[in-house]
């Protein structure tokens, strides 16, 4: 007797994905450069590398550098402006059954808006997520995702120019997010992506330097899960809003423990660079764990940890 798979289709502030599976901004390039290697409509979604106004070429080399579990990055938010954007790769990725989403970024609150305000009248935007939790750049980034003030002034501003589905990501480098999460929440957030980098540093002993030329990186991979994890069961647990999940995600079980902690989908970062087979794994690992525990949808799973009480 044959039975149907498992649904593993979700909502996520009214964009329908396919699956719960999108691909983390600025571990991706802007999708198209993933053509050829997989097939892009087989991903929920994915989310561009980290744009603003106009171009801009990041932080100097070396911008990358290895550590346990886990990969330190300054790159600083290169890329090519919102309107090059707009004009050269949206319309490519128009040809894949993909939801798209464009991380916003600013060095100022007006910027943050005016991205926004370009993006608004684009074809094929799903929705927009809103960087201000990139610790790699001098202005804008953490300074204003480390802020509960200012969270709440940026994402207010990009409120007013878009009815496009707004999803703040935040920062993991403050000390109580289900605070950030709340102040997104007040000025009209639809969703939240929780988290970004992790701020950190590696030390090249032999030359007493920094190994990175900027000196301080953002911490991802696996190493990083257990406090992404964390900190998405906090966020779910203070605002009503559908979460992606994202932290060192690299398999089925990985993604199972953000769904479990309250996350309606997850992006892949760092996976990306190890495993371009990564999504195909992980969808395979959904159902069969979806079957194995005799469930039929996957949003069956979303939120229901269970923490024993302790004695
Ligand atoms: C090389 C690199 C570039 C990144 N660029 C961006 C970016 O442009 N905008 C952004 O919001 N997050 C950026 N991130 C953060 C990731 O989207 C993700 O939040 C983080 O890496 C944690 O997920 P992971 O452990 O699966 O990589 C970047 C991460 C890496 C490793």
């Amino acid at each position: 007797m044959s039975s149907s798979p498992p649904n593993l289709a979700v909502d996520f502030a009214g964009v329908k994905l396919k699956n719960p599976l999108v691909a983390a901004s600025g571990t991706f390039g802007y999708g198209v450069e993933y053509e050829g290697i997989l097939d892009l409509s087989r991903l929920g979604g994915l989310v561009s590398k980290g744009l603003y106004m106009t171009p801009r070429d990041g932080n100097p080399t070396p911008r990358l550098a290895e550590t346990p579990h886990g990969l330190l990055n300054a790159i600083g938010l290169q890329g090519v402006g919102v309107r090059a954007f707009a004009r050269d790769v949206l319309p490519r990725l128009a040809r894949h059954d993909t939801a798209v989403f464009v991380n916003v970024c600013g060095d100022s609150i007006d910027e943050y808006a005016e991205v926004a305000a370009v993006l608004e009248d684009a074809p094929g935007v799903a929705g927009l997520e809103i960087n201000i939790s990139c610790p790699n750049v001098k202005k804008g980034g953490l300074a204003f995702g480390n802020d509960p003030a200012m969270t709440h002034a940026v994402v207010a501003a990009v409120r007013k120019v878009t009815k496009r589905p707004l999803i703040p990501k935040l920062s993991p480098n403050v000390s109580d997010i289900a605070t950030f999460a709340r102040a997104c929440a007040d000025a009209g957030a639809d969703g939240l992506s929780c988290i970004n980098t992790l701020l950190g540093m590696a030390i090249d002993v032999e030359t007493r330097r920094p190994k990175l030329a900027y000196g301080t990186g953002g911490l991802s991979g696996p190493a990083i899960r257990p406090v992404a994890v964390r900190m998405t069961w906090q966020v779910a647990r203070a605002v009503k809003l559908p979460i992606f999940g994202i932290g060192g995600i690299s398999c089925a079980a990985d993604a199972l423990e953000f769904l479990i902690a309250g996350a309606t989908a997850v992006q892949i970062g760092t996976a990306n660079f190890v495993d371009a087979g990564v999504y195909e794994k992980i969808l395979t690992g959904l159902t069969d764990y979806l079957v194995r525990h005799g469930l039929t949808d996957i949003r069956q799973v979303v939120g229901t940890l269970e923490i024993p009480e302790r004695t």
